[in-house]
């Protein structure tokens, strides 16, 4: 069988990971792919947003299935493509990547399919969006519509501090073409969990909840990334709120995007805010894999995910995925001015000998000409610990990122935090 990943994070490179683990004859081949990639899998270099040369590679290359990691080819509508020539994707149509693309699509199916969320309006014109901010309460919630790379959410305390957000998107134009609508929203109370599901638009496969550290710094401080570790189980990811959540949430989508004509197949993500009382209100979904949760969660599935991942392509249902017992942590090493502006070009060292059941996924990596490993990206490597205890797993995801040295690693010594309070 003959896969193309698209992609070159640490969630394809632990896809890549999973789809070889379970299935040694499985032939891999990752567009851009990372260096963490290169061992397992062949690597074409061709930038994950070129959706026409990736068609074009799937289909000459008679790819078998290809997996699409990010939402930016997603959003351009590379599934279709694919489809319409004739080849199996995992992942969902443009029309069903609206749900991450554009926030406010994405709150009109959840007014209308009445899924739990925080109320809230979109707007495009500055005059309006002010006065709505004027008569809101603290805190407020103002984010950029469009895709932003987790960047786009900005969490105000103060009316004041909204409005700036709200001009920085719609008057300066400072989040580009992602910002010319704005969404403003209110405050959510509780506890975030990060819920993925397999769906062929109708049957869903939840995989095991995940927490996801959106602040860049410990204790939850500072702005928000694309996510700075994650770790599962989570304790308040119960079988009674998951089954709150694809009943609630998740199965209400569907049948919402289906009578918009927009079945989805892939990977749905629901990034829950479990409120005081239990409700399971809706954040954001995402219309893929999380990335740093994929790096947490498949390291604990038994196996099956080729074929998961193959049925739902098919459009049929993923079917039942075998979870092994225990915990699996992951810690983000990030460069030095990352969320931002994050430096490039410093030598890593990992170390031949890392703690037990540790696996680095690569992210933001590079070979020089010289072949020495260097930092090209924002978040740099992830560091996934999976023990039979949560504690044993926190820790050696702690000592592994330690071990690992570039010039301004930026990384959480806290990933589970909360987790780790519980017990
Ligand atoms: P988003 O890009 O919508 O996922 O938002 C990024 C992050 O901002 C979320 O993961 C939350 O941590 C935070 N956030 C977004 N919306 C809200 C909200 N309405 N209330 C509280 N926190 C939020
Ligand atoms: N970790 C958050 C995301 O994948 O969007």
């Amino acid at each position: 069988m003959k896969v193309l990943i698209v992609g070159g994070g640490g969630r394809e490179h632990a896809l890549g990971w999973a789809l070889r683990h379970e299935n040694p004859a499985v032939r891999l081949t990752a567009a851009p792919g990372n260096p963490g990639l290169h061992g397992i899998a062949t690597l074409l270099p061709i930038p994950a947003d070129d959706i026409d040369r990736l068609a074009e590679a799937a289909v000459s290359g008679a790819f078998d299935l290809t997996v699409i990691g990010p939402e930016v080819p997603l959003a351009l509508g590379l599934a279709d493509q694919l489809r319409a020539r004739g080849r199996l994707a995992f992942g969902p149509s443009a029309a069903a990547a609206a749900l991450e693309a554009s926030k406010s699509f994405s709150k009109d199916v959840m007014e209308a399919a009445r899924i739990p969320t925080a109320a809230s309006r979109s707007f495009t014109e500055l005059a309006p969006a002010l006065a709505y901010v004027d008569a809101h309460a603290e805190p407020v919630v103002v984010k950029a519509s469009g895709l932003a790379a987790g960047k786009g959410a900005i969490v105000c305390a103060t009316r004041r501090e909204a409005a700036g957000a709200v001009r920085a998107m719609l008057a300066e134009g400072r989040f580009g073409e992602a910002g010319r609508t704005v969404v403003i929203e209110a405050f959510l109370e509780g506890e975030e969990l990060s819920v993925l599901a397999l769906t062929n638009g109708e049957e869903l496969t939840l995989l095991p909840a995940s927490q996801d550290h959106k602040r860049l710094g410990e204790g939850d401080r500072g702005p928000n990334t694309g996510g700075m570790g994650a770790y599962t189980p989570v304790t308040p990811a119960t079988p009674a709120l998951l089954d709150r959540v694809r009943r609630e949430v998740m199965v209400p989508a569907l049948e919402e995007l289906d009578r918009r004509g927009a079945r989805f197949q892939g990977c749905l993500y629901a990034g829950i805010m479990v409120a005081p009382d239990g409700t399971p209100n809706v954040v954001e979904f995402n219309c893929r894999f999380g990335d740093p949760e994929t790096q947490v969660v498949l390291p604990l599935l038994e196996g099956g995910l080729t074929d998961a991942l193959l049925r739902v392509a098919e459009g049929r249902p993923a079917g039942a995925l075998a979870v092994r017992r225990g915990a699996s942590v992951t810690t983000v090493l990030a460069a030095r001015g990352y969320p931002d502006a994050p430096e490039k070009g410093a030598a890593i060292t990992i170390p031949d000998q890392l703690p037990e059941g540790v696996t680095v996924f690569h992210a933001g990596t590079a070979r020089d000409a010289g072949g020495v490993l260097r930092t090209s990206g924002g978040r740099v490597l992830n560091v996934t610990a999976v023990a039979p205890t949560f504690g044993e797993a926190q820790a050696r995801s702690r000592a592994g990122a330690e071990a690992i040295s570039f010039e301004g690693k930026v990384w959480r010594r806290d990933i589970g935090w909360r987790e780790a309070a519980r017990r």
